[in-house]
């Protein structure tokens, strides 16, 4: 086993450290032109959509949120994303103009299988975003963008995270190109943003940023409660860190779009709170900063992720943590990984099993 782990002292940290392979695997070789043109071998007809239907569970779940953000963003189709388990229940309105897409590491979860058949049975045109190779979903769906993230065997899913979300951003390119929606200058921008992906998650995993995320884990390790905030696209980055950090430290953990957090979680703070904020350069950064601000009246401790470079919001965390730039659209897979190592080393910090946490399975198979 000591082997397979590849020297690391876990399987999620190997995972996290295999991204930078994993990413370029995901969007190597399906990155054509420079304006921003794919080739991701769907075949469906991508004029033939009116409406995008995303279905998934877990981590899955948060990827599929962020592909929400980035279709809406570049492609201009009406998207909606639900957990499995509900999809399946509510009778969805789906009909042949409707392309339903499930996102899944193991391809066999049970709620997202079902919930895939019942939007075929109104016939829905499907897709799967999917790692596992020949998997149940893989054999069942119209057609597979497999996201080539390999084996996943920490129960916490990082690199299946990751991948699946620059999968995302391909397929957003595929429909905004092919629709029409995205202007070859705005094509060229994006496929140049995602051919820098694997190289800048290699920079946020560099020696000195996982030792200062692992500081900043170990202080707030005994902390009882944790808040997450994020804004636009990197909202799903909050949640994602949220449920990293409950799935493997058993610390409860809660997740909020930060302009939502004055409508209750506000109610929570006080000075033993840990507040991850990440407030990675974007087109609402301010309003971020004034959430932050918020939090610090009220003794919140901020954990405040910025973009390399931006000394000047540095004043407003109480733990500033500094994050490789990104372009906005693709900074959900760089900050990702920053949730990934907090929740890790908080969780190694109070001897927790962060390949086996309690009560989970890598794969949910049965309702
Ligand atoms: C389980 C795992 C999660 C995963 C979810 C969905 O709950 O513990 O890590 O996100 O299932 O799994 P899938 O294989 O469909 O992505």
């Amino acid at each position: 086993e000591a082997a397979e782990k590849g020297g690391y002292d876990t399987y999620m940290l190997k995972e996290i450290y295999e991204q930078p392979q994993a990413l370029t695997n995901t969007l190597l070789g399906r990155l054509r032109d420079e304006k921003g043109e794919v080739d991701l071998d769907i075949d469906l007809d991508p004029r033939s959509f009116k409406r995008i239907s995303i279905v998934a569970c877990g981590t899955a779940y948060y990827a599929g949120l962020v592909g929400e953000y980035l279709i809406e963003q570049l492609a201009r189709i009406p998207v909606e994303v639900d957990v499995a388990s509900e999809y399946r229940y509510r009778n969805p309105l789906v009909g042949e103009n409707t392309l339903a897409i499930a996102v899944s590491q193991s391809g066999e979860t049970i709620d997202t299988l079902e919930a895939m058949r019942e939007a075929k049975k109104g016939g829905a045109q499907t897709l799967g975003v999917i790692n596992a190779k020949g998997s149940s979903m893989t054999r069942e769906l119209d057609s597979t963008l497999y996201i080539h993230a390999g084996p996943e065997i920490g129960v916490a899913s990082t690199k299946a995270y990751t991948s699946m979300v620059s999968a995302f951003l391909m397929l957003a390119l595929w429909l905004g190109r092919t629709r029409g929606t995205l202007s070859d200058k705005e094509g060229a921008e994006l496929l140049h943003a995602a051919r820098e992906l694997p190289r800048l998650v290699e920079e946020a995993l560099k020696p000195e940023r996982v030792a200062r995320i692992k500081e900043v884990a170990e202080k707030y390790a005994h902390a009882s409660d944790y808040l997450f905030l994020g804004r636009g696209v990197n909202s799903p980055t909050a949640f994602e860190g949220a449920l990293k950090l409950k799935e493997i430290s058993y610390i409860h953990a809660e997740a909020y779009a930060a302009g939502e957090m004055k409508h209750g979680p506000i109610a929570l703070i006080d000075e033993k709170l840990p507040v991850a904020v990440i407030a990675t350069e974007s087109r609402l950064l301010e309003k971020t900063i004034s959430n932050v601000q918020e939090v610090r009246a009220r003794a919140g401790k901020v954990i405040l992720f910025l973009s390399d470079g931006d000394e000047e919001n540095a004043q407003h965390g109480d733990d500033v943590v500094y994050l490789p730039r990104a372009h906005e659209m693709v900074s959900p897979v760089v900050n990702a990984v920053a949730m990934q190592l907090l929740a890790y080393f908080t969780a190694s910090a109070l001897g927790k099993d962060v390949d086996k946490p309690r009560n989970l399975a890598k794969s949910v198979t049965v309702e």
